[in-house]
């Protein structure tokens, strides 16, 4: 069985060889580690939530965002600052555990679901310097108790509680975008379905005795419609390519980093983008995020929305399902899994 990245890291003075990047990869760890070319300004716009309904000015900077970064810091979101606290708090206790402990989560080897590192599909995939605790959270009924810690004792509450907060704000996101491009504020939801689908993903990045040579997340686009991310309130890592460069996203206090994933990119038809993104790790602080990945519900086929397809801009995205299986297998072989889309 493997070990978790973070029980390697309390004990080596150097990554082993499968973390380690090579040369030759195109927006690997060393395509980049120039500094110069990660700009770490205040460039990702910062959105105001309690504006969306009033503010003309606050949807059009929320369209330009989505269609130019395709990522955006939310403030007035809505969520409680200390109940975001609660949220952190539960996922720092859980890596805290032993290891033991942690291990009745542990998910099964060609699952995603529960406690553990990334599947491995090939002998020469690069390892991400990471563990994940990866849960389904909506619907309901669709979840698989067995991974879901009892340890801390409050787990399971605070992380419901959360996916019902998140769906809601998802609601919010997908009519704002909707009217930013003057369409039918449901026109995205609709595609949905009955319910919404909520993966929540639990980032633990331990320190790394050679940082440079590893990543935290090799570069990939969300299989998403829309990702929230609550990052870690102080040790920054995400970076996105924008126009062939690496944007650093700062954290900003109490906000939600959204972004948009594929399949709305696919429902947009094109016009919001998905960026390509990627986590750095540091020698020194260990990093912890969480990002809820919110679609539609399973086996729904989604395409461009009808009121986005005319002469002047034809349909760029076939109709497709976004299963797990076809998300993880492109990014497992470095690929993204949009490209598969287009027509
Ligand atoms: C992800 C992701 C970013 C981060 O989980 O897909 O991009 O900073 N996370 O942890
Ligand atoms: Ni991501």
């Amino acid at each position: 069985m493997m070990k978790q990245t973070q029980d390697i890291a309390e004990n080596c003075d150097q990554p082993p060889e499968r973390y380690i990047h090579k040369q030759d990869e195109e927006y690997g760890a060393n395509n980049v580690g120039n500094a110069a070319h990660v700009i770490t300004a205040a460039a990702i716009p910062v959105i105001d939530f309690s504006l969306l309904n009033s503010s003309p000015s606050e949807l059009v900077k929320l369209k330009s965002a989505a269609t130019t970064l395709g990522c955006f810091q939310a403030i007035n979101h809505g969520i409680e600052s200390s109940f975001l606290e609660e949220v952190r708090e539960i996922s720092k206790l859980f890596f805290k555990l032993p290891a033991d402990e942690k291990k009745k989560c542990l998910k099964e080897e060609n699952d995603v679901q529960g406690y553990g590192n990334e599947t491995v599909f090939s002998d020469n995939q690069t390892l991400d310097w990471t563990d994940r605790l990866y849960l389904t959270v909506l619907p309901q009924h669709q979840r698989r108790l067995q991974f879901w810690p009892q340890n801390p004792t409050h787990f399971r509450k605070v992380l419901n509680e959360y996916s019902f907060k998140i769906e809601s704000l998802n609601v919010v996101v997908l009519k704002a975008l909707a009217r930013s491009l003057n369409l039918e504020e449901d026109c995205f939801m609709n595609q949905y379905g009955k319910t919404s689908k909520i993966n929540a993903r639990f980032n633990y990045y331990p320190p790394c005795p050679l940082p440079e040579k590893v990543l935290g997340l090799k570069p990939h686009g969300d299989g998403s419609a829309i990702t929230f991310l609550l990052q870690d309130k102080e040790v920054e890592g995400l970076q996105l390519l924008k126009d062939d460069e690496w944007v650093g996203v700062p954290v900003v206090s109490n906000a939600l980093t959204i972004n948009i994933g594929d399949q709305m990119e696919i429902m947009s038809n094109g016009i919001f983008k998905s960026p390509l993104h990627r986590v750095f790790v540091n020698s020194k602080n260990e990093r912890m995020t969480l990002a809820m990945f919110c679609m539609p519900q399973t086996e729904k086929n989604i395409g461009p929305v009808d009121g986005l397809i005319t002469d002047e801009t034809p349909r760029l995205y076939k109709d497709i399902t976004f299963t797990l299986d076809f998300m993880h297998k492109n990014y497992q072989q470095g690929r993204r899994a949009i490209n598969a889309c287009k027509i």
